[in-house]
C-alpha cells in the first residue's frame, strides 16, 4: 500500500514535466516546423536581437526559450584561436592550439576532390572540439590577378575546379554539425580598397567566371552560410546587395542558410533590413573607424533597425525572414543533438594535413636533378627564411595558432648526412597589416654569406618565396611587386651560378616572376601547408613522394602578361573617382578571360601553365576518341584516352578535359575546363580515362536571354596533362 502510495505522489509529481516538448525543442521534429513553433514565441526584440553580433565572433540566442548563441571562427585552413569578446586581441587561452591544415590553394592543387573531403572532416572536427558552430570559410573567390593578397585563401583560377573542390569540403565539414560559411561573396578579387571599390563586370562573367564556386557551395555542397563580401557591386554593398543576394542567391539558387555580413561589411540599415542580409558581424560602433566604443545596439541591424519595424518604414516580414534563416541555422549547428564530440591536433588530423600536402606541391620545372637521392646527396645547404619560419602566424584573419610545425629544415636534416643552413634574407616579424623595413646592407652580408660557400655542397635547396607579412600574401593589401622581395631573385640567381645544383622549392600562395627559370634545373612550387610543411617537401626533394599536383593558377611570365593587368589601372586595381565621393570604381575588362582563358586566346604563353604539373615517373598517352560524332541537345557522348605509366616509379597524373566552340557568334576562350580525373599508375600499368560530355558543358551564358546556351556546330575536346600540353583531341557536332 505504502509502495502504491508513493507511486501514486510520483507520477503526479512527474506528470507536470512529462507536458509536450514544444516543437522547437524536439530534435526529431521537421526543421522548417521548428523555426515556425520558435518565430511564433518570439517578440520583436528577440528576433531583432538574433540579427547582429553580441561579440567579436558570437551573437546571441534567445536565452527566454533556451535558444543558444552562434559562436564563429575562421577559416579556412584551421580554427583560429580564440579572440577577445571585443576587440582583436587573442585571448591567450592554453587549449586551443590546432592542426594547420594545408592552405586552400594547396587543396586546390591536389585536383582530389576526394581529399577535399578528407580536409572537410578532419578539419570540421577540430571545429566541433573547440565547439564551434559557424566556421567562416571556404573561400572561393577567383584568383584574378597575382597581387591579390588573400589568394592563399582561394581555390584558383577556374570556376569549375574551385567547385569541384568546395563541396566535398562542405559536405564533410557540415556533418560535424559545424556550418561552412563560404567566402566572399562576390567580387572580392583584390585586397587593396576592399572595402569599398565599385566593381562593374558584365554579366557573363560574373555567371561564367565568378559565381559558379558560389554556386555550386550552396546547391550542391549545401552551405548553411554565406558571408557578402566588402565590396561594392553596381554601386551597393555586397553584403546588403539586392541583385547579388535577394535575386540571384536566394530567388536563382534557392538557398536557404544565413547571410553573414564580413566584419564591419555592413553600412546601411534600411538595405541590410531589406537586401537579404541576416546577420551583421564586426562593426565598429564609434564612427565605424575605431573599436574603442562598442555598443552592439548601435549596429545597423539593432536599434536603428527595431526603429525602422515599429516605424513601420520596413515590413515586419524582413525580420521573419532573417530571424527563420538564423533559427534554422542554429537547429542544425548549436542545438544538433547528433552531433559527434570531434577532436583536436590528433594523430588522424596530421595524417590528413599531411597526404593533402604530399599531393599538392607542383614540380615545375626538372632536367633530372630532382629527386635528391640521400644516398649520393649528401651535403645539403639549405637556403631561404621560409625553411625555418613559422607562415601560420600573419595573414590576417587566417592566422593560427598551431600545436607543432614541422618546418623543412627539420624534415631535411632527418634525411640528409649533413645538412647547414644559412637564411640568404631576413624579412622581419610576422605581422598582419605591417612590415619591418629591412636595410640592405643586411640583406647584401645574408645574401653574400650564403652565396660564399654555396660551391661547397653536394647540393643547394632554396627555400624563399612570400610570407604573410603585409603587402605579401596577408589579408587587407596586395602585394606591390610581382618580384620576389628582400632581392630573392639576386640570391638565387648567385646561388646557382655557385653551385649548378641548386633546387628552388619556394613557398607562396601566389605566382611570382622567376627570371632565373631558365638557369635552375629544378624547381618546386610549395604552398602555405601548416603542421605537416617539412616532412611533405622533404619526401618529394627526396624522392618519397612522386609529386602530383597541378597548378590551380597560371604563372604568367610578367605581371603585364595577365589579363587583369593589360588593361592598366581601371581594370586593377581601379580608379578613385573623386566626383562620387572617394570610392574607387573598377572595371573588370578582361571580362570573361581570366587566367589561363586569357594567355590561350590571346596567344600569350604562361612561364608556366594552368593545369601544369610534372611527375618523378612518365605518362604516355593514346589518341583520344569519342563514342559518337554528333551529340544531340539531350544527349551525351564520352571521350576516352589510355594512359599508362611508362616509367619506373608509381606516380598520379590529373587527365584534364578541356572543350573549346570552334566557332561561335560570341567571343568564347579558346578552351575550357570541364572534366578532370586523377588517376593513379604503378610502373608498366595502363588504363583507359573516360568522360562523359553534355550539352551543359558546351554553353555560355547569354546576357539577353540570361539563359545558358550552347550553339549548333563543331566543339574540340582537347584532352591534356595543363592547359598546354594537351596530348589528344577530337572533334564533334552538337546538332
Ligand atoms: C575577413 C573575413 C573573416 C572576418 C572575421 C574579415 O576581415 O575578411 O574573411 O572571416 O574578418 O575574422
Amino acid at each position: 500500500m505504502r509502495f502504491f502510495k508513493i507511486l501514486l505522489m510520483s507520477s503526479a509529481i512527474v506528470a507536470p514535466a512529462m507536458a509536450k516538448t514544444p516543437v522547437y525543442l524536439d530534435p526529431k521534429a521537421p526543421v522548417e516546423e521548428r523555426v515556425k513553433d520558435a518565430l511564433g514565441r518570439m517578440t520583436l526584440e528577440e528576433k531583432v536581437a538574433l540579427c547582429h553580433a553580441q561579440s567579436k565572433f558570437s551573437s546571441p540566442g534567445v536565452q527566454r526559450l533556451g535558444i543558444p548563441e552562434l559562436w564563429m571562427s575562421d577559416g579556412p585552413h584551421g580554427v583560429r584561436m580564440e579572440i577577445n569578446w571585443n576587440d582583436w586581441g587573442h585571448s591567450n587561452w592554453t587549449n586551443d592550439s590546432v592542426t594547420a591544415f594545408p592552405a586552400l590553394t594547396a587543396l586546390a592543387a591536389t585536383w582530389n576532390p576526394e581529399l577535399s573531403g578528407i580536409y572537410g572532416k578532419n578539419f570540421g572536427e577540430e571545429a566541433r572540439y573547440r565547439e564551434k558552430d559557424v566556421m567562416l570559410g571556404p573561400g572561393v573567390n577567383i584568383y584574378r590577378t597575382p597581387l591579390n593578397g588573400r589568394n592563399f585563401e582561394y581555390m584558383g583560377e577556374d570556376p569549375y575546379l574551385a567547385g569541384e573542390m568546395v563541396v566535398p569540403y562542405i559536405q564533410e565539414l557540415q556533418k560535424n554539425g559545424v556550418a561552412a560559411c563560404v567566402k566572399h561573396f562576390a567580387l572580392n578579387n583584390q585586397e587593396k580598397w576592399r572595402g569599398d571599390v565599385d566593381v562593374v563586370v558584365s554579366d557573363r562573367a560574373l555567371y561564367e567566371i565568378y559565381l559558379p564556386a558560389f554556386k555550386k557551395a550552396v546547391q550542391e555542397g549545401g552551405s548553411w552560410s554565406i558571408m557578402g563580401s566588402y565590396n561594392q557591386i553596381w554601386g551597393e554593398h555586397a553584403c546588403h546587395n539586392k541583385r547579388l543576394l535577394c535575386d540571384i542567391l536566394r530567388d536563382e539558387w534557392g538557398f536557404d542558410g544565413v547571410v553573414i555580413t564580413d566584419w564591419g561589411g555592413a553600412h546601411d540599415t534600411k538595405q541590410a533590413a531589406e537586401n537579404g542580409l541576416d546577420i551583421e558581424m564586426g562593426s565598429y560602433t564609434n564612427g565605424l573607424t575605431s573599436e574603442s566604443a562598442f555598443g552592439y545596439n548601435d549596429y545597423y541591424l539593432a536599434d536603428p533597425y527595431l526603429k525602422m519595424l515599429r516605424s513601420g518604414e520596413v515590413s515586419d516580414s524582413t525580420v521573419n525572414a532573417k530571424a527563420s534563416n538564423i533559427l534554422r541555422l542554429i537547429f542544425r549547428t548549436a542545438m544538433n543533438t547528433d552531433k559527434p564530440f570531434g577532436s583536436l591536433a590528433s594523430p588522424e588530423h596530421y595524417a590528413a594535413a599531411k597526404q593533402i600536402s604530399d599531393e599538392s606541391i607542383v614540380l615545375l620545372k626538372n632536367t633530372g636533378l630532382l629527386p635528391l637521392d640521400p644516398a649520393r646527396y649528401r651535403k645539403i645547404l639549405v637556403v631561404g627564411e621560409n625553411a625555418i619560419r613559422n607562415l601560420t602566424d600573419g595573414g590576417g584573419s587566417s592566422e593560427l595558432k598551431a600545436k607543432n610545425i614541422y618546418t623543412p629544415l627539420e624534415a631535411l636534416k632527418g634525411i640528409y648526412e649533413t645538412v647547414d643552413f644559412q637564411p640568404g634574407y631576413i624579412s622581419g616579424r610576422p605581422m598582419y597589416h605591417n612590415e619591418d623595413i629591412i636595410p640592405q646592407s643586411t640583406l647584401d652580408s645574408l645574401r653574400n654569406e650564403a652565396v660564399r660557400n654555396a660551391a661547397d655542397y653536394d647540393a643547394v635547396i632554396y627555400i624563399g618565396g612570400l610570407n604573410k607579412n603585409g603587402w605579401q600574401d596577408c589579408e587587407s593589401t596586395d602585394r606591390r611587386e610581382y618580384n620576389l622581395p628582400w632581392g630573392q631573385d639576386r640570391i638565387i640567381a648567385e646561388l646557382v651560378a655557385a653551385n649548378p645544383n641548386t633546387v628552388v622549392a619556394n613557398i607562396t600562395g601566389n605566382a611570382y616572376a622567376m627570371p632565373w627559370a631558365d638557369k635552375v634545373p629544378a624547381i618546386i612550387q610549395n604552398w602555405y601547408l601548416g603542421t605537416m610543411v617539412g616532412p611533405a617537401m622533404a619526401d618529394v626533394i627526396s624522392g618519397k613522394t612522386n609529386p602530383s599536383g597541378k597548378l590551380p593558377f597560371s604563372f604568367p611570365k610578367c605581371l603585364e602578361d595577365n589579363g587583369a593587368h593589360h588593361f592598366g589601372a581601371a581594370s586593377y586595381p581601379g580608379i578613385e573617382n573623386k566626383l562620387r565621393g572617394v570610392e574607387p570604381q573598377q572595371e573588370y575588362l578582361e571580362d570573361i578571360l581570366v587566367g589561363y582563358r586569357w594567355h590561350d586566346t590571346k596567344k600569350i604563353p604562361a612561364l608556366f601553365p594552368f593545369g601544369h604539373g610534372l611527375s618523378y615517373t612518365d605518362f604516355k598517352f593514346g589518341k583520344a576518341t569519342a563514342s559518337a560524332a554528333k551529340m544531340s541537345s539531350d544527349g551525351s557522348i564520352t571521350v576516352s584516352i589510355p594512359v599508362e605509366n611508362a616509367g619506373s616509379v608509381e606516380g598520379k597524373e590529373t587527365v584534364q578535359l578541356y572543350i573549346g566552340d570552334d566557332k561561335s557568334t560570341v567571343l568564347r576562350p579558346v578552351k575550357e575546363l570541364k572534366k578532370f580525373r586523377k588517376i593513379d599508375l604503378r610502373p608498366g600499368e595502363k588504363t583507359e580515362v573516360e568522360f562523359t560530355i553534355t550539352p551543359d558543358d558546351l554553353k555560355f551564358f547569354d546576357e539577353t536571354s540570361h539563359e545558358w546556351v550552347a550553339e549548333p556546330g563543331t566543339f574540340t575536346a582537347y584532352l591534356g596533362t595543363s592547359s598546354k600540353d594537351i596530348k589528344s583531341s577530337v572533334k564533334f557536332q552538337y546538332k
